[in-house]
């Protein structure tokens, strides 16, 4: 047997045997090839595994460069990971997982829409389009009525403390910690099974912080499985029910020799 199918059959028995696994992630590898430098490759994840259960909050740590964001990125199917499997529980498929590494365009997005959030330190501003709708679109995009995603969405403003003024308004002119907050918004509103934050605090003053880590805390105490990444202590304090360490980057020669 392959080490791709056995890492396929644990995966298919740990999600069967265990209700509340939501992640599971084994041995996943990502190296970058600089084709533009000599095909110089950065090994940025050398053999990660990890599983996250529904209301655990797993807080990845290491220094810069580590690899934190990478693994958040594979997680969510934005990078394809060079070896290993990652799984996210799927029980619209008949395995109840979907294998991220090597599912269909159709079935990432259908995860992403009904399962797996991701919150980036950035918000993508989409012109012309209003606060107040682009926190809504996630639930509009599941055919949640419109009154009832903004009423979901102007809740969440409040509590995040974006001024009603902004609502109406197109987010390109907002501060760093306004559209932050907005990113948050939109990254929370639909209620996601499985959520990947990286870094959502980074520009926040330590009031608002705290509306986050609450926030967080809520998701996490409703079931939610996270996978995070915070810049402050306080905020790892507050949310983590784990940390899982990774260690710096290795840069390889184009032989593949550790360098
Ligand atoms: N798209 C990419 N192309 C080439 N190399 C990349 C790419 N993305 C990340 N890397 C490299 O992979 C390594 C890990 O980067 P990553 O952004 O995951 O680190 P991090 O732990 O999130 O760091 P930080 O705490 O600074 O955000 C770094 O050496 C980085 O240069
Ligand atoms: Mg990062």
């Amino acid at each position: 047997m392959t080490d791709t199918t056995s890492a396929a059959n644990r995966a298919m028995h740990a999600f069967v045997e265990r209700p509340a696994l939501m992640l599971r992630a084994e041995n996943v590898r990502k190296t970058f090839t600089l084709h533009g430098q000599g095909g110089i490759g950065i090994e940025a994840l050398a053999g990660v595994s990890l599983e996250v259960e529904r209301g655990e909050c797993v807080v990845l740590v290491g220094p810069s460069g580590a690899g934190k964001s990478t693994l958040l990125r594979c997680l969510y199917g934005n990078y394809l990971a060079s070896g290993g499997s990652i799984a996210i529980r799927d029980d619209d498929t008949a395995l109840q997982h979907l294998e991220i590494t090597c599912a269909a365009p159709h079935d990432v997005l259908r995860l992403r829409r009904n399962v797996v959030g991701y919150v980036s330190q950035f918000l993508r501003v989409i012109p012309r389009v209003a606060t107040r709708d682009l926190v809504a679109a996630p639930l509009v995009a599941r055919g949640v009525a419109q009154d009832e995603a903004y009423a979901r969405a102007e809740t969440l403003l409040a509590r995040l403390n974006v001024p009603q003024r902004l609502w109406p308004l197109a987010p390109a002119t907002f501060s760093g910690g306004e559209q932050q907050r907005v990113n948050i918004a939109r990254g929370l509103i639909a209620q996601h099974r499985v959520l990947l934050l990286d870094e959502p605090t980074a520009s926040l003053d330590a009031e608002n912080r705290e509306a986050v880590s609450q926030l967080i805390v809520e998701a996490r105490e409703h079931g939610a499985a996270i996978v995070g990444v915070f810049h402050d202590e306080d905020t790892r304090e507050r949310v983590a029910t784990r940390r899982m360490p990774l260690a710096a980057a290795r840069t390889q020669t184009p032989l593949g020799e550790a360098a």
